[in-house]
């Protein structure tokens, strides 16, 4: 399941909802939690699973929702409503580590039963460094918990946790305790062999800074990125989308170790490739659809 691009819409919005149908992006999160007060939740539970079943194959997208985290009360009667037709999977936040995983998906066995879709059907993403404890049980995800496709990652709410006035430094720069919340989602999800996917860019008139820290994020490993406003989808496909340029030099490199069987190590334009380079160039090819 591609990730390059995964656009929120508070579930409770009649006109965010039509607007997103026709949206490029490779998935919409349907979102229960933090765009939507307490009381409209009954409210939007409603319209997102019907949202859900009535775009289910008439839509280019993958449809999630992100519920409540599992310590609250609203978790479960979230998920009693989303599962059914044309849900494809589920955003967890504020995880505290694989066990929420777990249990999570735990649920999801009974509730794929109940609405007749075929078992592990419904994949799950998790936003990963939302609680301290989250930070402190990342390694955990390198037991690679069912169902996990995307680890994502975010600042504000561990800002919260954390007692932090603010996640930045005087010069702008993201924290030190943010900059480890960000390596450890790349780490996390490499360990899980799942998608790493940057977080929001809160800026959504800001094209052209999107666009920079988005080659930035591409270049550190993330494959896709959280977007907030429908003008921030194109924008994001494109950055992580590798480039002719990129393909032309990953075909190189595959080429030349395609050439000289037996080799460890290949020499290409006076630089040094040996195998992790391969593996790059490979996961390069595979990203743009290529084998
Ligand atoms: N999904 C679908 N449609 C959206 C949208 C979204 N995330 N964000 C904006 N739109 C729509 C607006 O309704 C508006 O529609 P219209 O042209 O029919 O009037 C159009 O896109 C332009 O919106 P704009 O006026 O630029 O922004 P706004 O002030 O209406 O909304 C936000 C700004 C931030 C409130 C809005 O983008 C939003 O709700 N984002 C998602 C928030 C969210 O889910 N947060 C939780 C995760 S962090
Ligand atoms: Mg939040």
């Amino acid at each position: 399941m591609k990730l390059r691009s995964m656009l929120f819409v508070p579930a409770d919005s009649e006109k965010k909802l039509q607007k997103s149908v026709a949206s490029s992006a490779d998935a919409l999160i349907l979102d229960l939690e933090d765009s939507v007060a307490e009381s409209r939740r009954p409210l939007a539970r409603r319209m997102a699973a019907e949202h859900l079943a009535a775009t289910c194959g008439q839509r280019s997208w993958k449809g999630f929702v992100r519920i409540n985290p599992l310590s609250t009360a609203d978790a479960l009667p979230d998920l009693a409503q989303v599962v059914g037709e044309g849900l494809d999977g589920i955003v967890l936040p504020k995880a505290d580590g694989a066990a929420d995983v777990l249990r999570l998906s735990h649920y999801l066995d009974v509730l794929e039963v109940r609405a007749g879709l075929s078992p592990q059907s419904i994949k799950v993403v998790v936003v990963a460094t939302e609680t301290a404890a989250g930070m402190l049980n990342l390694h955990s995800y390198a037991s690679k918990p069912p169902r996990l496709v995307g680890i994502t990652w975010g600042a504000e709410d561990l800002a919260a946790a954390l007692g932090s006035i603010s996640n930045r430094e005087e010069d702008g720069e993201l924290s030190a305790a943010y900059v480890q919340a960000r390596s450890g989602a790349l780490y996390a999800a490499a360990a899980a062999e799942a998608q790493a996917v940057d977080t929001l860019y809160g800026d959504f008139r800001d094209a052209a800074g999107l666009e920079r820290d988005c080659l930035l994020s591409r270049r550190r490993g993330f494959l896709g990125r959280i977007a907030i406003h429908p003008d921030q989808v194109d924008v994001i496909n494109r950055c992580y989308t590798p480039s002719e340029e990129d393909i032309g030099v990953a075909r190189a490199i595959v080429a030349a170790f395609a050439e000289a069987p037996g080799t460890g190590v290949v020499g290409l334009n006076g630089k040094m490739y040996d195998r992790p380079h391969l593996v790059q160039a490979m996961k390069t090819l595979a990203q743009a659809g290529l084998s």
